[in-house]
């Protein structure tokens, strides 16, 4: 942009023109430098456009590309001065200028920084009668809900475990860790996002049945460096003094003593249906004995008369 500048130097117009091509630190096209900011701290958006320390700054704007009104403003600052109008309502109060530490450029800080503020931001530079802008993008990072494992079932000497924490951006990674320390394989992983825009993960792994010890999951939010971890015990009680074969014991011995219930319970059934057969044997003998003396005893029991 240039406006027509009749006392302008020539001078100035060009030495901030070379000042403000001086390549950032890192272009990655419209996007710009991308800054991170933890939620609810203060975000430093560094303006990208260069200043030579005897070039008089008339105006800095900085912008949210795409977020209309297109004339609204994040902040405003001309003729030293912060200024009120124009402004976004959700930006105002929350943002202030300051001059970075080598006086080459100016950076804006937003305070108390919210998902919403993420994404692009323009920043525009009046030196005299001219402009340039130029783009840096903000993310905003959240350390999500402690992990949560859960035994999602067993198969053929595996435990399958699956991992679940919600919360989370930019999108969080994970891992399984044995009760060795090694890393374990990811059985799945499904990243999704909620209403708020933050990710929820749920991963999965398995080990085997007989490992004793911790088994953890980790996630890491790369943006902050930050991580939370959650480790369950698997198998062992917590005084750690049985030896496997002791385990093994404290479940046969219960499954033994089971089966010898049920066996005697057995043989007492049997034991007792065998006494019912004699003893319905021997009244059919008595029946049988008794029925050709006709007319005579009614004492048999009438369903052994074998006549209705
Ligand atoms: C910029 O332009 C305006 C008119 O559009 C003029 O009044 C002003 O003096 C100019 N300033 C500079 C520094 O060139
Ligand atoms: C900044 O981003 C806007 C919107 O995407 C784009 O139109 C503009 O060209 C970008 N500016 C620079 C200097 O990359
Ligand atoms: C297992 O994890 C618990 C709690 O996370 C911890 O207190 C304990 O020291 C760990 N045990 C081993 C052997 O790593």
């Amino acid at each position: 942009m240039e406006r027509p500048s009749p006392c302008g130097s020539w001078l100035v117009g060009c030495l901030f023109t070379i000042a403000v091509f001086q390549p950032p630190v890192q272009v990655l096209g419209d996007a710009g430098k991308v800054y991170i900011a933890p939620l609810r701290d203060t975000a430093n958006l560094p303006c990208p456009l260069f200043l030579w320390p005897n070039m008089v700054l008339s105006e800095m704007r900085w912008y949210r590309p795409g977020h209309l009104p297109r004339t609204q403003a994040v902040h405003v600052f001309r003729d030293g001065q912060d200024r009120d109008e124009d402004l976004m309502p959700e930006y105002k109060g929350r943002t202030a200028l300051v001059r970075d530490a080598h006086k080459e450029s100016y950076i804006l800080q937003i305070s108390n920084v919210r998902l919403e503020d993420r994404g692009l931001y323009q920043c525009q530079v009046w030196v005299g009668n001219s402009s340039r802008e130029d783009n840096v993008t903000l993310q905003v990072a959240v350390l999500g809900s402690d992990p949560y494992i859960h035994v999602k079932g067993y198969d053929a000497g595996w435990i399958e475990l699956l991992c679940q924490s919600v919360g989370w951006f930019p999108k969080p990674w994970t891992e399984w860790r044995d009760t060795t320390g090694r890393a374990l394989l990811s059985l799945s992983e499904v990243h999704s996002l909620d209403e708020n825009g933050l990710f929820r993960t749920a991963v999965s792994s398995r080990i085997r049945d007989n490992a004793l010890g911790n088994v953890s999951c980790t996630i890491h939010n790369e943006a902050l460096g930050q991580e939370k971890t959650t480790a369950m015990i698997i198998g062992a009680p917590e005084r750690g003094s049985l030896s496997s074969p002791a385990v093994a014991l404290s479940v046969v011995l219960p499954v033994l003593g089971l089966l010898i219930l049920l066996g005697i319970w057995l043989i007492c059934k049997q034991k007792k249906s065998k006494e019912k057969l004699l003893y319905e044997q021997a009244m059919e003998k008595i029946f049988w004995k008794t029925t050709p003396k006709k007319k005579e005893d009614s004492t048999k029991p009438s369903r052994n008369s074998g006549v209705n």
